[in-house]
C-alpha cells in the first residue's frame, strides 16, 4: 500500500460533500436484499467495504446493480426468503459491519454458510454476536475455536429472545434485529446505552416493526422487533457520513485562518456526538441549512478555526462518537488543557487497537497522551512535529493523521511533511480522502 505525505497547510477554504454515509450504505443493501421489490439507494458510498457487502449479497442470489458514475445502486429484493445459498465462504474484507450484520440474517436462513474477511478481521471478536444467535437456535461455530471467524453459521428455526448486550454496539443490535425477522415471536435487544439507531429507523421505513424505548434511568435503550414482515422496496437517499467529515471539521478547527462549508453531512444525534464535543472545545461550527433524508437529518456546517481547550468525554455520549475518537484525539493535541476519554475500552477492537494506535502515532509527532484502560488522557498544546508514522493499516487512524499533519511543524527543511505508511487504507471508507483535502488546502 502507498504511502503519503502531507504537509504543514496553510488555511483551508471552500466546499466539500462528504461521501455516502458507511453505516447507511451498508444498510440499504442489506434491507434491500429482504424487501420485495426494487430499491435504489443514491449517494451510495463507493468504498471497498460496501462493495464487501454488495459482493456477499451477490453471494446469497441478490441482483445488485452499481451505477458508480452516480454513486448508485440498484437492489432486486426477493424478500425475506428469497436468498440461495452461497458456494463459497462470504469473504467480508475489512468489514466488521458486513461480517457481524450479516451473520444475524444468515442465522435465519435455511442453509449452511461460512463467513470471514481480511487479517484484521479475523481477530475481531464474534462473540458478541455468536451468544445471543445461539440462544435463538442458530448453530454459530468459530472454525478456529477463537471466537473469530471464519465463523460457520447453520440457520433455520430461530426463536425470540430479550438480549440484554453487555456493549452498546450497533452491530450487535442489527445483528439480532435482523435475526428476530426470522423468529417466532418478538425480540428485543437492550444496550447499555443507545447506539447509532440507522437500522430500526430503516426497517420502519421499509415496512417492518421495531419500537425503541429508554428502559432505564442509567440510560439503557431496548429495541424491540416484530418477526416476519413484508418490507418494501424503497428509495434511500443516504446522508454524508459524518464520520467522514469529522476529519474536515477538525482540519477547518485547527488549521489558523480556515472556512470550510461541509455539505449534507448526516446528524441523526445518534452519531453526532462530536458537534458536541467540539463545541464543548470551543469550537465555532454553524449549522448553514437543515434538510431530511428518509427520517435521517443531514446539514450544511460551517467550520471555522477555533482556539480550542480541553474536555471530558465519557458515558453515554461514547457510542454517538466512537469513530470520531481517534480525530478527536488530534484536536485535543492542539487544544490548550487536558481532554480526558474514559468508557471507551471498544476502542480496542476496532480495525485496530486504537488506544495503542492513536498513542504511539501522535507520540511520535510530539504530543503528550496517556493511555488507559478505556480510554487516553492528552495534555493538549504541545507543538506536533512532522514524523515518519504507520497507520497500521486502519482507515480511521490514516485520515487523523493526515489532520495532524496539517498543523505539524516540519523537521527537516519546509518541504519533508508527514510520511503515512499504508496510506492507501482510506479506500475503505473514503477513497477520495486526500485529494478531497488537498483542495481545501490550496
Ligand atoms: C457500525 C457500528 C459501530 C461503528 C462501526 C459501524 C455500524 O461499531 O464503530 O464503524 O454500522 O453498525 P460497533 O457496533 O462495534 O460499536
Amino acid at each position: 500500500m502507498s504511502t503519503e505525505k502531507i504537509r504543514k497547510s496553510g488555511p483551508l477554504h471552500g466546499e466539500v460533500e462528504v461521501p455516502g454515509d458507511k453505516s447507511i450504505s451498508h444498510r440499504s443493501i442489506m434491507l434491500g436484499a429482504l424487501a420485495e421489490g426494487e430499491t435504489r439507494a443514491e449517494h451510495f458510498l463507493m468504498s471497498a467495504d460496501c462493495l464487501s457487502t454488495i459482493s456477499c449479497f451477490r453471494q446469497l442470489g441478490i441482483t445488485v446493480d452499481v451505477d458508480s458514475e452516480h454513486d448508485a445502486v440498484t437492489i432486486h429484493g426477493k424478500g425475506l426468503h428469497g436468498f440461495t445459498a452461497p458456494s463459497e465462504m462470504l469473504y467480508t474484507g475489512n468489514s466488521g459491519t458486513t461480517t457481524r450484520i450479516l451473520s444475524g440474517i444468515l442465522a435465519g436462513q435455511p442453509f449452511t454458510s461460512t463467513i470471514s474477511g481480511d487479517e484484521s478481521i479475523q481477530t475481531r471478536p464474534m462473540k458478541r454476536i455468536m451468544t445471543p444467535l445461539r440462544r435463538m437456535g442458530a448453530l454459530v461455530t468459530s472454525l478456529r475455536g477463537n471466537d473469530c471467524t471464519p465463523l460457520s453459521i447453520i440457520g433455520g428455526h430461530l426463536c425470540g429472545i430479550d438480549y440484554i448486550s453487555p456493549v452498546a454496539s450497533a452491530q450487535v443490535k442489527s445483528c439480532v434485529l435482523l435475526a428476530g425477522l426470522y423468529a417466532d415471536g418478538e425480540t428485543s435487544v437492550t444496550e447499555p446505552s443507545l447506539s447509532r439507531n440507522h437500522t430500526e429507523l430503516m426497517l420502519n421505513g421499509f415496512g417492518g416493526s421495531v419500537r425503541s424505548e429508554q428502559v432505564s434511568a442509567a440510560g439503557q435503550w431496548k429495541a424491540t422487533i416484530q418477526p416476519d414482515p413484508t418490507l418494501h422496496g424503497q428509495k434511500v437517499i443516504v446522508p454524508g457520513d459524518i464520520s467522514s467529515a469529522a476529519y474536515f471539521i477538525a482540519a477547518a478547527l485547527i488549521v489558523p485562518g480556515s472556512e470550510v462549508l461541509i455539505k449534507n453531512v448526516g446528524i441523526n444525534p445518534t452519531r453526532a456526538g462530536l458537534l458536541k464535543v467540539v463545541r464543548d472545545m470551543g469550537a465555532e461550527i454553524t449549522i448553514a441549512a437543515e434538510y431530511d433524508r428518509g427520517g435521517e437529518k443531514a446539514a450544511d456546517l460551517l467550520v471555522r478555526s477555533s482556539s480550542l481547550h480541553g474536555t471530558e468525554i465519557g458515558g453515554a455520549i461514547i457510542p454517538t462518537l466512537i469513530d470520531e475518537i481517534p480525530v478527536i484525539a488530534v484536536l485535543a493535541a492542539y487544544a490548550s488543557g487536558t481532554t480526558v476519554i474514559r468508557d471507551a475500552a471498544e476502542l480496542k477492537v476496532k480495525e485496530s487497537d486504537r488506544i495503542a494506535t492513536v498513542t504511539e502515532t501522535l507520540t511520535a509527532m510530539g504530543a503528550d497522551i496517556i493511555p488507559t484502560g478505556d480510554g487516553m488522557i492528552i495534555h493538549g498544546g504541545k507543538p506536533l512535529h512532522a514524523a515518519s508514522i504507520d497507520s497500521h493499516k486502519d482507515h480511521r487512524i490514516a485520515m487523523s493523521l493526515a489532520v495532524a499533519a496539517l498543523g505539524a511543524e516540519n523537521t527537516q527543511g519546509a518541504d519533508s511533511g508527514t510520511q503515512i505508511k499504508d496510506a492507501g487504507c482510506v479506500l475503505i471508507s473514503y477513497p477520495d480522502f486526500y485529494e478531497d483535502l488537498m483542495r481545501l488546502g490550496r
